[in-house]
C-alpha cells in the first residue's frame, strides 16, 4: 500500500519535465528564448495523445463535427474583419529609462519594478505578431500570424458547408499553432507565445430562428458543450474536485462574445483557465459577410430561408490541457512501513507516452533474446519501450515516472520453468504472472480496467 505525499509545485513539474524528456527550455544552448519550451521524445507522445484524444471525441466519435487543417498566415483583411487588428491588444506602460514594459494592473508602484525610473502613460498594445510575405518588408507585405485557429475556420464556413452538404447544427474542429506577443508569459507551458489551440466553431439556428422551429436556443446548446466538454477533462483521468466552470463577468468579455464561460483547473498557482466556451453569435460570419462581400448565410430548406448562423466555440489549448494532466498525475507516494518513496504520474493510458515496459530481470544472455521475442509481440499492439539497462528497481521507477501504466518482466521462471511473464501494475504496484501465449489478452483487459490510483 502507498501513501500519497502529493504536494505538487510547479519546480518539480519542470525538473520531472527536463530528467524524463517531457519538455525542455527551447534555444537552451543558445540561453534560451523567453517562455518557448520544445517538447521530448515523452513530451511529445503525450501532447498527441491529447490532441488524438480530443480528436476523437469531437470529430470521429459524433456525426455533426468535421475537422479542418487552415493556413498559419492569411489575408490581413481577415484581421481587420474579426476585431483584432483594432480591439486585440493589452494596455502597456513603458519605463523611461530602462524601457522595459509592464503591465499596468501587474505594477506595485508608479515607478519602475526593475530600474525604478519613470513610467509613460499606460498604451494600447496589440498582441498579434508580424511578419513579411515576399521579398519587399514594407507593410504592404506584412501579415499576421494567427492568435485564434478560429478565423481559419469562419472563412472556410461556405467551402464546408457546400463541400460536405452541412446541416446546422454542425461543427467545424482545428488543431493548430497560434501566435500572440504575451506581455506576461510564464508558469511554464501555461502562457506561452507560440502555443497550439483546439477550437470547434458549432453553427446554430439564431435565437429568432430557433424559436421560431421550436428547436434548443443558442444558450441552451451552450449548456450542453460546458457539460460536454468539461465531462471530457473528467473521462480523461482529471480529478473533479480540481476543475470547475466559470461565468465571465461582462468587463472580461472578448469584443466578439455575447457570453462565454472557462473550464478552470486549480493548477499550483490556484484556478486558471483551460478552456473558454463562447457565445459568439453572428459576429465573425457577419463582419467576413460585410468586409469580403462573399455570401456568408445559411440556406435552410425547411423554412426556406436564408440566414447567418450563430457559433458557439469551445476553445482550449493543447499544451495547458497537456500541462494540467501532468501536474494532475503526479503524485509522490511513501510506502507503508518503510521510508522508500516513488514518483509515479498516474496518467490515464489512453495519454500515458508508452503503455508498455518490457523489460529483462537482467541483461543476463537467456533473459534478453527472450524479452527481445515478447517485446516483438507487444510492440505490434502497443505503445511500448524495451529497457535492459541499469537495476530492474530503477527501471520501475524510471517507467513510473514516465507514466506507463504497465510493465512485463522476463525472468528465470519464464525461460526454465513455464513460459509466463510478470505484469506490473503501475498504479497498485502488483504483479500477475500470465503464460505469454496469454499475454496480449492480459494486457488489454488490465489497460482497460486500470483505476490510475488518485
Ligand atoms: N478563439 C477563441 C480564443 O482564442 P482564448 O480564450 O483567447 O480564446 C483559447 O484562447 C484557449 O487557448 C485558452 O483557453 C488556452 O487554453 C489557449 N491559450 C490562449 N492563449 C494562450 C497562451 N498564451 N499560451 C498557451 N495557451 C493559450
Amino acid at each position: 500500500m502507498a501513501r500519497s505525499l502529493n504536494q505538487v509545485n510547479m519546480e518539480t513539474i519542470v525538473s520531472l519535465c527536463k530528467r524524463r524528456g517531457f519538455i525542455f527550455p527551447s534555444s537552451e544552448i543558445y540561453g534560451g528564448l523567453g517562455s518557448t519550451w520544445d517538447y521530448g521524445p515523452m513530451g511529445v507522445e503525450l501532447k498527441r495523445n491529447v490532441k488524438d484524444a480530443w480528436w476523437k471525441s469531437v470529430v470521429h466519435e459524433r456525426n455533426d463535427v468535421v475537422g479542418l487543417d487552415s493556413a498559419i498566415l492569411m489575408h490581413p483583411d481577415i484581421w481587420v474583419a474579426s476585431g483584432h487588428a483594432e480591439g486585440f491588444t493589452d494596455p502597456l506602460v513603458e519605463c523611461k529609462n530602462c524601457h522595459h514594459r509592464f503591465r499596468p494592473d501587474h505594477l506595485e508602484s508608479d515607478s519602475c519594478p526593475d530600474c525604478g525610473g519613470e513610467l509613460t502613460d499606460a498604451r494600447m498594445f496589440n498582441l498579434m505578431l508580424k511578419t513579411f510575405l515576399g521579398p519587399a518588408e514594407d507593410s504592404a507585405h506584412q501579415v499576421w500570424m494567427r492568435p485564434e485557429t478560429a478565423q481559419g475556420i469562419f472563412v472556410n464556413f461556405q467551402n464546408v458547408l457546400v463541400s460536405h452538404r452541412g446541416r446546422l447544427p454542425f461543427g467545424i474542429a482545428q488543431i493548430g499553432k497560434a501566435f500572440r506577443n504575451e506581455i506576461t508569459p510564464g508558469n511554464f507551458v501555461f502562457r506561452t507565445r507560440e502555443f497550439e489551440q483546439m477550437e470547434i466553431e458549432y453553427f446554430i439556428e439564431p435565437p429568432e430562428i430557433a424559436s421560431k422551429k421550436g428547436n434548443p436556443s443558442d444558450e441552451e446548446l451552450h449548456q450542453e458543450w460546458l457539460n460536454t466538454r468539461f465531462d471530457w477533462y473528467v473521462k480523461l483521468g482529471m480529478r473533479k474536485d480540481k476543475l470547475r466552470i466559470r461565468q465571465h463577468g461582462d468587463d472580461e468579455l472578448a469584443h466578439y462574445a455575447k457570453s462565454c464561460y472557462d473550464v478552470e483547473y486549480e493548477f499550483p498557482w490556484g484556478w486558471s483557465e483551460l478552456e473558454g466556451i463562447a457565445n459568439r453569435t453572428d459576429f465573425d460570419l457577419g463582419q467576413h459577410q460585410s468586409h469580403s462581400g462573399k455570401d456568408m448565410t445559411y440556406f435552410d430548406d425547411e423554412i426556406q430561408e436564408r440566414y447567418i448562423p450563430y457559433v458557439l466555440e469551445p476553445s482550449g489549448g493543447a499544451d495547458r490541457s497537456t500541462l494540467a494532466f501532468l501536474v494532475d498525475a503526479y503524485d509522490e507516494e511513501a510506502a507503508t512501513g518503510s521510508n522508500e518513496s516513488r514518483t509515479v504520474l498516474h496518467l490515464h493510458p489512453s495519454l500515458a507516452p508508452i503503455k508498455v515496459a518490457v523489460l529483462p530481470l537482467s541483461r543476463n544472455e537467456k533473459l534478453v533474446p527472450k524479452a527481445r521475442e515478447v517485446h516483438d509481440i507487444v510492440k505490434a499492439n502497443f505503445v511500448s519501450q524495451y529497457d535492459d539497462s541499469q537495476s530492474i528497481g530503477r527501471r520501475y521507477r524510471r517507467q513510473d515516472e514516465i507514466g506507463t501504466p504497465l510493465a512485463v518482466t522476463i525472468d528465470f521462471k519464464t525461460v526454465e520453468e513455464d513460459n509466463s511473464v510478470t505484469i506490473r501494475d503501475r498504479d497498485s504496484m502488483v504483479q500477475d504472472r500470465v503464460p505469454i501465449p496469454s499475454l496480449l489478452e492480459a494486457l488489454k483487459d488490465k489497460i482497460e480496467n486500470l483505476s490510475l490510483g488518485k
